[in-house]
This record gives C-alpha cells, structure tokens and sequence, in this order.
C-alpha cells in the first residue's frame, strides 16, 4: 500500500466516530468548504464523513497514484488503453465545438479536423430527416427513428434523448431496440410505418450478435411490409468503426457515419453513436451537449485538484467505498426525465472500473468499483429509501436535480418545490437522523404508554450519519448534461487511477458471449453437446424439449 493510503487508513481509525451532524454545528462554513461550482454544476459533498484532513490526505492520494500525469496522458492521445493499445480520446469529440485552443492528436495526426467532418455529415443528415427533405420509399417524410444498438451503442442515446425529451419536436418519435429478446423489436415495429420509418443501426464494431440479429429482422420486416432491397439505402443507415461489416451488411457505406477505435463504447454518444440524438433534438441542441461536456473537460484538464468537481466526487467515492467499505452507490436523480441516468451509469461505472487486476494483470489488493444502482426520487423514497435509512449496509447516494423546472413544460410551480423539497429532506433525514430521545418525545407527545413507547422506539430510531452528495444544476438543459455526463465520465477515470485499473477495457463480457454462440450453434442444430456442465446441460435440454 502507498504512504497515503496508509495515512488514510489511521486518519479512518481517529475518526471512526465522526457524526457529521456535529462536524456542521461545530463549523458554520462546512457546507461553503466541502462544495464548489464547475461548468454550470454545484457540487455539495459535504454531507460525506470526512474533515478537511480527509480531503487533504485524499488529495495527496490521488498525486501519489500521478493523477495529473495519467490525466495529461489522456488528454495527450496516448495509448493508456494498454489492453487494447488504443488512446482514449472522447474528450476530442468535444472539441470539434470548443473554443479552447487545446489540440487533439491520435499517433501524430489532429483528430479535430475528422470529428468536424462527421459532425457535418450528422448536421446534413439530420436536418433533411427533421424537415422532412429525406423521403421514404413511398416519398413520405421519416416520422419514426428506430435506433438499433446496445450497451454504449443504445444506453447513452437512449439516456439523453429521454433527459431531452421536450426538445424533440412533436411528430417525431425515437425508438430504441437493444435486447435480442423478439418482444422488443416486435413491441417497436408494431406501432411504426415501414415508410415513415428510418432504422440506425449502432454498433462500433458492427459484430454484436444481438444488433445483427435486431437489424437482419429489422430488414425483413421493411421488406415485408412494402419495402424493396432498393428502398433499403432510404430507410437504413449505420453508425459504426468496421466499414467493411457494415458493407457486408448489406448498408451503403455512403449511408454510414463513423468514428474511430480511440472512442469507447460506453463512451461514445458524443460520437455519430448520437446521430438518433441529434435527430431527436435537433444538431444545435447536439452542440450543446457537446459544448456542455467540454465545458467540464476543461476544467477536469486545468482545475487544480483541491477545487476539481471530478477529482473530488471520485476521491470521496474511494473514501467511502476503500475505508467505510460501502458496496454500492446509489444514484437518485430527482428529475424523472433522468430516469435512465442509472442504467445508463451501471455500464459507465461497472463496466469501466468493474476489475479486479491491475494494469499489470496483478490482483487488487482493494475493493474497486462498487455496484451503481438507483430510480428517480421521488419514486424511490417509496421503495428502497427504507434501506437506505434504516439497513444494515452503508450505501452513499448522489441526488441529482435541476433547480428550476424546464420553463416551457413547468405544470405548476407547486410540483417542482415539492421534488426539491423531498430531495435536500432525503439527505438531510440520512445525515440527521432521528435518535432515541428524539422518537422518545415524540411518542410521548402523542401520548403513547410507556410500554408502547419502549417496544417502537427501536423502529422508529434512524442512525443517521449516512453519506451522500447533492449535485444541482440550473435547469435541465443540453448543456447542464453535457456537463453532468462528463462529470461522471472523468469520475470514473479518477477513480481507475487511484485503484489502478484500465478502465477502458471489458474483457468481462467476452466469456458469455463466446458460451452464448456455441449453446445457440448446438439449440439450432437440436443438440446438447458433452462439452456443458450438468446443469447448462438440463436447461438446455428443457429448452429442446428432451
Ligand atoms: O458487451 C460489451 C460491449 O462491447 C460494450 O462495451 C459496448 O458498448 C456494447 O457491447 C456494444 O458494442 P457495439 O457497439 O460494438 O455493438
């Protein structure tokens, strides 16, 4: 273990017996020292169980394990995808938007110019399918966008065009197919037109089973449905790195926007992956979204790391997961447009920093990447906010909202105070709490015999000093997004740094994959091979019927 992380263990042994509610009554100024503004974001984390020695000592954490130069790397365009030998450069996706001088360069060459042409191409393409110049096969505009994709090719899309729905004008709808299971494609193709409608196929390397499958049924079902292999070009197009695959598809590779190896999948809605957005929302709206993270990138790049949103939301993470030994992290946006904001997090979070060797292939030695999870509040207060106040596990919770409901759609202004009210209530009742005498007086007050009283309280009793961050923004908007989105994505590379991790690679998906293509080669074929466990062997012969 480094020298910092051994401070930090005694540092967690001396403040074992921190209660937070006596940190904030003992200094006026915690809330103003524990939070800071970036790229339109308010941060406050100081509801968590530190002092202004933890962060200190975080900090210095963080120098030890060369954050800034692994940062600077990345930024750098060097191949810190060792893995893969691939650079990470997502972050030049947002440049083709930004002012900033900062240049972008992949193995010598200025990616800049590249993102700029594809962004043209999107913004052509996208204007003809929103004014209706891009015609079916019958000649009629395109009303429905069916993206046909999955993990970072469907969750990141399908996240934000959600977050935006009020931006997507009316007659246009968006659709997204992901699971293989027919249901969902069924569910979509039946309530869609074959002449109204334009299929994305999204897939980075253009091989995923289940898009394939998705996309080969999609086809038949246009050409069922009054569509000829000529009209496929009008209705048809792909996002994708693997021309090649595409073209053997059977898609015009003129019809094909691209991106490049060095933008991951879980990465990638910045790329032509957010053309069913960009359609969606129109390709001002897409800008801002980029503007938006590109915002929060540079102060990622410059901000020093005492006052660096990123740093410090992914530091206190390590504290909480690495000495508290939280498990999981709960993510409640109080903003049902960000319902899919946790799923989409799940794959940003898990699959990035779900590991457990180092970059060297060495096992870890500490907890990574814990289990991300959670619903829009204030849904979730009635379903599994009991646990968080009362269970047995510590599992801190980022609340998310927008301080002013988005203007055009505002119902009534009561709605909005009422979810910020029970927002800031929830982190305010998991750090407070309620202690015994406090229940003691209450039941008193309603007054409850001493027998009763004696057998609730117990219930009625919340520990308190639970974790959890506030991350506010003005409104939801393209851009607040943009921000909150590469917010989280420069979390998680903190966090790969401090527990060492490549986080751009995900040799974890690779193994069911590989089992799925064979028990599905022997299901066609009517067989169960020797080659199976006893149990993979009776399910599949329950499947067949033997
Ligand atoms: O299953 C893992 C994964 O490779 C993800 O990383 C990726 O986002 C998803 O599959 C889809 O991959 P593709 O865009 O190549 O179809």
């Amino acid at each position: 273990m480094s020298a910092a992380w051994t401070a930090l263990e005694s540092h967690h042994a001396a403040i074992a017996n921190l209660r937070m509610a006596d940190e904030f009554a003992n200094d006026s100024k915690r809330a103003t020292n524990f939070s800071l503004d970036a790229a339109g974001l308010f941060l406050d984390y100081s509801k968590n169980r530190i002092t202004t020695e933890t962060k200190s000592l975080l900090i210095a954490l963080a120098r030890e394990h060369g954050l800034e130069a692994r940062r600077n790397a990345m930024f750098a365009g060097e191949h810190i995808n060792t893995t893969e030998n691939r650079a990470v450069m997502h972050v030049a996706l947002r440049a083709g938007v930004g002012r900033g001088a900062r240049r972008f360069s992949v193995d010598g060459k200025d990616v800049v110019p590249e993102v700029k042409r594809v962004l043209e191409h999107m913004q052509r393409f996208s204007h003809q399918v929103r004014d209706g110049v891009w015609k079916g096969y019958t000649g009629s505009a395109i009303t429905d966008i069916v993206n046909i994709g999955i993990g970072g090719s469907d969750l990141g899309p399908l996240m934000v065009c959600e977050a935006l729905r009020t931006y997507i004008p009316q007659g246009l709808n968006v659709h997204f197919v992901s699971n293989v299971d027919g249901a969902a494609l069924d569910c979509v193709l039946s309530s869609v037109d074959a002449e109204t409608t334009l299929f994305i196929v999204a897939s980075k390397t253009f091989t995923t089973q289940e898009t394939l499958t998705n996309a080969t049924s999609a086809r038949s079902w246009f050409l069922e449905n009054g569509g000829t292999h000529a009209d496929v070009a009008k209705h048809f197009v792909a996002v994708s790195t693997n021309a090649a695959a595409v073209a053997k598809f059977g898609i015009d590779t003129a019809n094909m926007f691209e991106f490049w190896d060095w933008v991951g999948g879980r990465y990638s809605l910045w790329s032509a992956i957010g053309l069913s957005i960009a359609i969606a929302i129109g390709m001002d709206a897409f800008e801002e979204l980029l503007a938006g993270a590109n915002e929060m990138d540079e102060h990622f790049a410059t901000a020093p790391l005492e006052k660096n949103m990123p740093a410090l939301l992914a530091l206190v993470g390590v504290w909480n997961v690495n000495f508290l030994g939280a498990t999981s992290q709960c993510v409640a946006p109080y903003a049902q447009d960000l319902h899919r904001l946790p799923a989409y997090l799940q794959q940003l979070e898990m699959e990035s920093n779900g590991k457990s060797v180092d970059r060297d292939g060495k096992p870890l030695t500490m907890a990574s990447c814990p289990v991300i999870w959670g619903e829009p509040g204030t849904n979730g207060q009635h379903a599994f906010f009991q646990l968080l106040h009362q269970g047995t596990s510590t599992i801190p919770v980022d609340f998310i909202a927008a301080l002013h409901a988005d203007s055009e759609h505002e119902l009534d202004a009561s709605h909005h105070r009422l979810l910020l009210a029970n927002c800031f209530a929830q982190s305010e009742a998991l750090m407070v709490g309620k202690s015994a005498e406090q229940v003691r007086a209450e039941l008193v007050a309603q007054r409850m015999s001493e027998a009763e009283i004696a057998a609730l309280t117990p219930h009625k009793v919340f520990s308190g000093n639970r974790p959890s961050n506030t991350l506010l923004m003005s409104e939801l908007t393209p851009k607040s997004l943009g921000a909150l989105i590469a917010l989280y994505e420069h979390k998680v590379f903190v966090q790969g740094v401090i527990w060492n991790v490549n986080s751009f690679d995900q040799w974890g998906v690779e193994l069911g994959k590989q089992l799925a293509k064979t028990i599905d080669g022997e299901l066609k074929l009517g067989v169960v091979s020797g080659a199976h466990d006893g149990s993979t062997v009776a399910l599949m012969r329950r499947a067949l019927g033997k």
